[in-house]
Formats: structure tokens, sequence, C-alpha cells
């Protein structure tokens, strides 16, 4: 804690409280404003939560301004070029990256449990052939809480990490049994003789009448785009987990209740919209037309994949992504809507480095701009989209969920608000109102 402090003062009362601020490793200092409610009787105001840090985490940084992202203080960059989904994991839940040894160790860990129990395959059948994926998703992790509770108690520290692997595990299975319901195709059970992502790829697309071959390309293309999405430090989703967590909640809940908020189209639903706009432009020879609407402001339509809250200049991802997604698709024979689909994107890539509206408000194609021209090179359902970025994003959840529970000051979170409703007043009886 460094000896500064910043001085807040109530003209109306005179009265001043000297609060410290506390400097982070990188990105600014943040004031502790714990003792405006006990001595000066007030609350901070800060809807939306952007300028409050809701915790202390020495798991990712993020600094938009010069687009940089770390995970345990790694670029994003090099993991995605030198690394493996499972290693990330394993940088992410333990601070450190693994050697050979606790990779192996690791590695052997996550596929004793990728399996899910066979009462909980049964969940999938509950649900209706057209359920959105996410909705089932939720709902059988949700149901983990019903099944793990041998180790579920949030006080024990083995339960605790033991969960954590559940999850890591178990995504993918779950993920790949939600799309093998809704095709009204066998389950595959996991292979543990395969790589985290082949084992992914063979449980979606592999059926019990032809042998699947796994393509490289796919794979490499995959295990980048999960690295990509790992964590992302207090997003929405995150902060979700989080906040169930400090309830003591149990784990399959809190994450449970992160899927629920990645769901929403403002978060993780984007990559999806990606493609409905390009569907919805339908041929290259009508992006000008479409940018011109774009551009027009009574119009409010934005061009979905472009465009940053936190990187302003440019989404370290999706410079690396988009490498990935130029790869895939001159690799990968693609039929004829998705190459008509690409053609769109390549032109919409153009513009954004052409177009005056674009380049002087800094709108650069996104991560979810080349993800989800990615997952749709790779066969995957739009609307499973959200449910890939979900199986990445686990990695995430319950690394900082594990931070935040052995966190020795952990308190139930509760934040308070501005009141703006009716003043008090008396019961009114039925007859006077
Ligand atoms: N298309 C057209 N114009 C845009 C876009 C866009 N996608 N994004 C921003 N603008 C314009 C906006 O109209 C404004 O123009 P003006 O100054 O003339 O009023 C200017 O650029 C600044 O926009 P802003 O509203 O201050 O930007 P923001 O930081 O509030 O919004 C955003 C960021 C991501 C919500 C927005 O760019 C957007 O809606 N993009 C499309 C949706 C999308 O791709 N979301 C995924 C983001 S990556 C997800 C992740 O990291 O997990």
């Amino acid at each position: 804690m460094a000896n500064q402090t910043v001085t807040i003062t109530d003209n109306a009362t005179g009265k001043s409280i000297d609060c410290p601020v506390i400097d982070g490793v990188h990105g600014p200092s943040v004031i502790d404003c714990k003792k405006i409610s006990s001595e000066l009787g007030m609350f901070t105001f800060d809807p939306a939560f952007v300028t409050t840090a809701s915790c202390e985490s020495a798991i990712t940084y993020i600094d938009g301004e010069q687009g940089i992202l770390l995970h345990r203080g790694y670029p994003i960059a090099q993991l995605a070029e030198k690394s493996t989904y499972l290693e990330v994991c394993y940088l992410l839940l333990h601070g450190e990256l693994p050697n050979k040894d606790q990779c192996k160790e690791f590695k052997h860990t996550v596929y004793q449990h990728t399996m899910l129990h066979e009462g909980l395959l049964r969940f999938f059948t509950g649900f209706r052939r057209d359920a959105h994926p996410m909705a089932m998703m939720l709902g059988v992790v949700g149901a983990m809480s019903g099944y793990y509770h041998d180790a579920m108690d949030v006080n024990n520290p083995e339960h605790r990490y033991l969960s954590a692997i559940r999850l890591i595990a178990k995504m993918p299975t779950i993920a790949a049994a939600s799309y093998k319901y809704l095709l009204g195709h066998p389950h595959v059970y996991p292979c543990n003789e395969l790589g985290f992502v082949e084992n992914f790829l063979r449980m979606m697309f592999s059926v019990p009448a032809e042998d699947y071959k796994i393509n490289k390309t796919a794979v490499r293309a995959l295990e980048i785009m999960l690295i990509l999405h790992a964590d992302h430090e207090q997003n929405a989703s995150t902060s979700t987990v989080r906040l169930a967590g400090s309830t003591l909640a149990n784990p399959f809940g809190c994450i449970a209740a992160g899927i629920a908020t990645l769901w929403g189209p403002a978060h993780g639903g984007a990559n999806e919209a990606v493609i409905q706009t390009l569907q919805e432009i339908g041929h290259p020879k009508n992006i000008p037309s479409y940018i011109e609407k774009v551009k027009d402001k009574d119009s409010n339509i934005r061009l979905m994949g472009f465009g940053h809250r936190v990187y302003k200049n440019h989404d370290p991802r999706a410079t690396i992504i988009r490498e990935v997604c130029h790869e895939l698709l001159k690799e990968m024979p693609q039929c004829k809507e998705n190459s008509l689909l690409f053609d769109i994107a390549l032109g919409l890539e153009r513009i954004a480095l052409e177009d005056e509206y674009f380049i002087e408000r800094k709108l650069y194609p996104n991560v979810d701009f080349y993800s989800g021209i990615i997952l749709k090179a790779l066969d995957i359902p739009t609307n499973k989209f959200t449910v890939m970025f979900a199986v990445a994003r686990t990695a995430g959840w319950v690394s900082q969920w594990l931070e935040l529970m052995n966190d020795p000051s952990l308190r139930i979170g509760r934040p308070r608000q501005l009141y703006t409703g009716a003043a008090q007043r008396d019961f009114l009886p039925m007859e006077t109102r």
C-alpha cells in the first residue's frame, strides 16, 4: 500500500476523510473508499461498476488503451502461440505454468473426470429437441449440484479444487451432448487417449456408423479459440460467479449463474450475431449499402464484431485469431454457403481498414468477428457459439471462484443503492385509494 491518500470532503458538513490509495502491479491505482460509509454516512455511486474495482485479483490483467492482455503475467499472444488450453487452465488455476510432470499429472486428473454421470445424461432427454443449447448447458451444470455433492463442501480446499476440475473436464462433454441430442444422434462418450480438443471434436462430430478423422488445422484453430476466451478479468459473467460464490453457494450453482449471464447477447452472443449479419448482407455486392446503413445514425444498426468497450486501439486476441481464421479458410474446404459468407466477412474486414468512419472511431474487427467465422468454418451450429465460449471461459470462472474462496477476507457481496422511490408514507386503506 502506498502512502498516498485522497481526501474527500463533505462540503455540507466540512468533514474530511483521507482515503488510502492502493497501487496494483500494473494499471490504475484504486482509492480505498470503505470509510466513506462509516465516517461520512454516504455511499459511492457507480452504476454498471465502470470505475469500481470490485476485488483484488492476481489472475488476469487488461490494458485497453495499449491492447494488452496478460494471464498470470504472460502475454496472450505467447500463450496462444506456444501453449495449449489445458496448460492455460493450469496457469490460471495455479499461478505458474506447469513443468512436464505437473502437466502430465494435470491432464490425467482432468481426463479422469470427462464422463458425465448417466443420470445427468438423462436430463438432456427432458428438453425439447429445439431447446437452445445454452438452456441445456445452464440446466445440466446447475443439476451437477445434485450429482457431485460428495465433494461439494466449499470450506474444504480439496473439494473446491475437485469441483473446479470436474467443471473444466465435463463442460466439453455437456456441450457435445446438447448437440447430439439436438440432432437425435447417440451420445458419444469421451475418449481419454485423445487430446482435450480432439476429444471434444470427436464427441461433437463422430457417429457410430463411420470413422471420424481429426483435422489438425481444425484442432489448432479451436485450441487457440479456447485459449483466447479462457479468462477476461472481471467481466459480467465472472463478476456474477464471484458474487454468487461470496454467498458460499455451491460451485456448480455459481458457474450456472455465470453461464446464464454469458448467454446475454451483450456479452457472449456477439459471435452468433456476426454470422447473422453476414447472412443478412447475403452477398459481397450488398456490403456498400449495408455499410451506408451502419453509418446512418438514424438506422441504429451497429456492425456486429466491430469495436470494443475496453480495447480502444486494438484487441490483442483479434490480431492472433485473424491469422488463424485466414489460415483455416485457406486450408479447409468449405461449402458454397460458407464460402459466400466468408467472402462477405473479408469484404467487411477490408472496409475497416479503409473507411474513414471506422478509422476515425477506431472500430477494428474484434475477437468475436473472427471466432464466429472460425466456428462456422468448423461446422459448429450458430446457436452453439455461446456454448463454445462457455466451455472456454470455465477456466476463468473456476480460477476466479477459487481465488475468491481462498481469500481469508471473503465477505458476502452486497452492493448498496441510491433510493429514488416514494418517500415514507402511511398505508392507505382500500376504500381511500
Ligand atoms: N458499428 C458501427 N458503429 C459503431 C460500432 C459498430 N460496431 N461500435 C461503435 N460504433 C460507433 C458509435 O456509434 C459511436 O459513434 P459516434 O461517436 O459517431 O456516436 C462510436 O463508434 C463510439 O462508440 P461507443 O458507443 O462509445 O463504443 P462502446 O465502447 O460503447 O461500444 C461495443 C463498444 C463493443 C459495445 C460496440 O463497439 C458494439 O456495439 N460493437 C458491436 C457488438 C460486438 O461486436 N460486441 C462484441 C465485443 S467483443 C466481446 C468480448 O470482448 O468478449
